[in-house]
């Protein structure tokens, strides 16, 4: 198969690292009208065909899919020109702006037959997986209550006027929207029906008033019963991800090494066990995630979510948002009696 990636930008390369990997696919395409990016990442990849307009590649009968790795506010317009065009789309997180753009990009699949995939890379780690598993099979029973954390530095494009990055109109939102919709699209995949929510979404540090969040909060209540916060941080001296969660019989936590390893560790009568560790976890899962849409696209598998769950996670970022512009507690249907939905 062909792919044509649109976007060659810091995010490109690891999709180009994937791409290389896989011999099912080969990229025939890189497009940006930053013509400098995409010609480097061309020399260095071998890729035949470079354009700052991503409509050539469109043209090309022979590209199958086009993978978007363009900034957030051309996720939508580039994922339905390209399904109007005959082309199946993988598309970065977050999906889009908001949940109207998602249910767009749903309909425009949906008009055009053409196969629509968001990457949610932290679903494939393996150690999420087996959480995943412990939880639903019952070999970690009845979640009581779960802390996500993500410490990251995002200052520099933060303060930078010119950078897409936090800016709600070209991003979405701030720290949250960014990096916290993979965060809360994991919560959510891993216990399920949302209740409430009540999150503080704030610039606390980079003084910027094109910007939006650079710190946030978010409290999530389930209908299981579970209780779980998320901590999100763009303004601290480095990267680090922890996820712990807890039952009356201990805790299950997710902890990353000096090495970049995911730790799956379980604490039971304060006896500690390492059941799983995932060396390179942040480039293995991204990996894992094209390979899995690259037999989507050529049938050879079922995608491991479905549109759907992209939509509800980003409606969860939405609610989380709309908690804290509103000082209240959001409850889930509120919003599904709002927009007419059956609940
Ligand atoms: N899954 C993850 O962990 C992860 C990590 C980083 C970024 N991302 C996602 O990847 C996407 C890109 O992020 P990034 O960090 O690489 O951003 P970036 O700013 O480094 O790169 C974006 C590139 O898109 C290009 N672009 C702008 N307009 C274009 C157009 N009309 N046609 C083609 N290209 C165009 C820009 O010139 C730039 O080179 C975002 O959606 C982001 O959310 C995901």
């Amino acid at each position: 198969m062909q792919v044509a990636l649109i976007g060659a930008g810091e995010f490109a390369k690891t999709h180009l690292e994937a791409y290389r990997r896989n011999p099912n696919v080969t990229v025939s395409w890189i497009c940006d009208p930053n013509l400098e990016a995409a010609r480097n990442y061309a020399d260095r990849y071998g890729i035949a065909n470079v354009t700052a307009n991503y409509e050539h590649a469109l043209l090309d009968p022979a590209v199958s899919f086009v993978d978007i790795t363009a900034p957030n506010y051309l996720h939508k317009p580039m994922a339905v020109r390209a399904m109007e065009a005959g082309k199946d789309v993988l598309c970065e997180k977050p999906m889009a702006l908001n949940v109207q753009e998602c249910l767009d990009m749903k309909l425009a699949s949906e008009r055009t037959g053409r196969k629509l995939f968001v990457k949610y890379h932290q679903r494939f780690d393996p150690v999420h997986r087996r959480v995943k598993a412990m939880i639903e099979s019952g070999q970690f029973p009845d979640p009581v209550m779960a802390m996500f954390t993500l410490f990251g530095n995002h200052i520099p494009s933060m303060s930078d006027p010119n950078h897409w990055r936090g800016n709600p109109a070209l991003c979405g939102g701030g720290c949250l929207f960014s990096s916290g919709s993979h965060v809360l699209d994991l919560i959510h995949s891993f216990f399920g029906k949302l209740k409430a929510v009540t999150a503080v979404a704030r610039q606390l540090v980079v003084n910027n008033p094109d910007k939006g969040d650079d710190n946030a909060t978010v409290t999530m209540e389930f209908e299981s019963g579970v209780v779980v916060n998320f901590i999100g941080c763009w303004t601290t001296d480095r990267w680090t991800w922890s996820k712990e969660i807890h039952n009356r019989h201990g805790s299950l936590r997710v902890e990353q090494d000096e090495n970049k390893s995911n730790l799956l560790l379980l604490t039971k009568s304060s006896a500690t066990e390492l059941l799983m560790e995932q060396p390179d976890w942040f480039n293995q899962s991204n990996y894992a995630a094209i390979d899995h849409f690259v037999d989507c696209m050529n049938d050879a598998a079922e995608p491991l979510y479905s549109l759907d769950e992209c939509i509800e996670s980003m409606r969860l970022l939405e609610l989380a948002y709309m908690s804290s512009e509103q000082g209240r507690r959001i409850i889930r249907n509120e919003i599904n009696e709002a927009e007419g939905k059956a609940v």
